[in-house]
């Protein structure tokens, strides 16, 4: 197996750092790799502001619900979904961009983006010997989060990346079912397939949880979901991103 692989499977979340920052060098390598990602119809939707300020860290750390980790850790790179750069294009292109930029399309477009270069990010972050844990707890408050980065109209910070000297290891999460995911030629809906692949991952991670806690937790996969899903979060989103000119036909 090659070393790419290796890291690439070899992901877990870390949430405990060493209090020593990133260097420029090692920051400078995650974003160049992030921004090697490929980018749809070259448009590069998206921007990555680090947050090395210690106050801003402490607040973005309470925004996302008091995680610790955001606030202690080697950086802290917050992904932003970017169609600004585009609007000025525009002005300067004298082209009406407006309709196209404030679609569902291109909304999509830059989410999809951020989400590619995040991942390079990450995964070259890791391949330096560096722990990396995604933070979508800052979508808690992004008014607040805006008012922190200052951020213009149509862009909308989507996650941090928090990243640094790993103190502590996790043990890797199991996923689902490979044929589970991983459908050829058409979509598998069959339910009973279904229910017993799920049924199997239930009992996976089930004896994860329990050799992890010594029986404290064992709970199935499907119970965590379902449980996450039965609550509304973050319903300001749509009126949020709507209100910074994105998403609106
Ligand atoms: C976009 C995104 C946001 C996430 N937000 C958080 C977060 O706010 N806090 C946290 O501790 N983990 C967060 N995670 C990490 C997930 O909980 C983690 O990836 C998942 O449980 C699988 O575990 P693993 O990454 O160790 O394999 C996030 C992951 C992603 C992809």
């Amino acid at each position: 197996m090659n070393e790419v692989i290796k890291t690439i499977l070899n992901h877990r979340s870390l949430r405990h750092f060493e209090d020593k920052p990133l260097t420029d060098e090692q920051i400078k390598t995650i974003v160049t790799s992030a921004q090697a990602a490929a980018t749809s119809s070259f448009i590069q939707a998206y921007s990555i502001i680090g947050v090395k300020d210690k106050e801003k860290k402490k607040k973005l750390a309470e925004i996302a619900g008091n995680q610790e980790y955001v606030e202690k850790n080697g950086h802290f790179f917050v992904f932003c979904a970017d169609l600004y750069r585009h609007t000025i294009i525009g002005e300067k292109e004298q082209k009406d961009v407006t309709p196209s930029i404030e679609s569902t399309e291109k909304f999509m477009v830059a989410l999809i983006d951020a989400s590619l270069a995040a991942q390079n990010a990450a995964i070259a972050a890791e391949s330096l010997g560096l722990g990396i844990c995604y933070i979508g707890g800052i979508r808690n408050n992004l008014e607040e989060v805006k008012k922190l980065l200052k951020t213009p109209e149509r862009v909308i910070p989507l996650f941090g990346l928090a990243v640094g000297v790993p103190t502590k290891l996790t043990d890797k999460k199991p996923r689902l079912p490979y044929e589970h995911v991983y459908h050829e030629d058409e979509y598998q809906q069959n339910s009973e397939v279904y229910l017993s692949q799920l049924q199997k991952y239930d009992e996976l991670i089930s004896s994860y949880y329990e050799e992890r806690t010594n029986g404290k937790r064992k709970d199935r996969w499907t119970d965590q979901i379902a449980t996450m899903l039965d609550r509304k979060s973050r319903m300001y989103m749509k009126e949020f991103v709507q209100k910074n000119k994105l998403n609106l036909k």
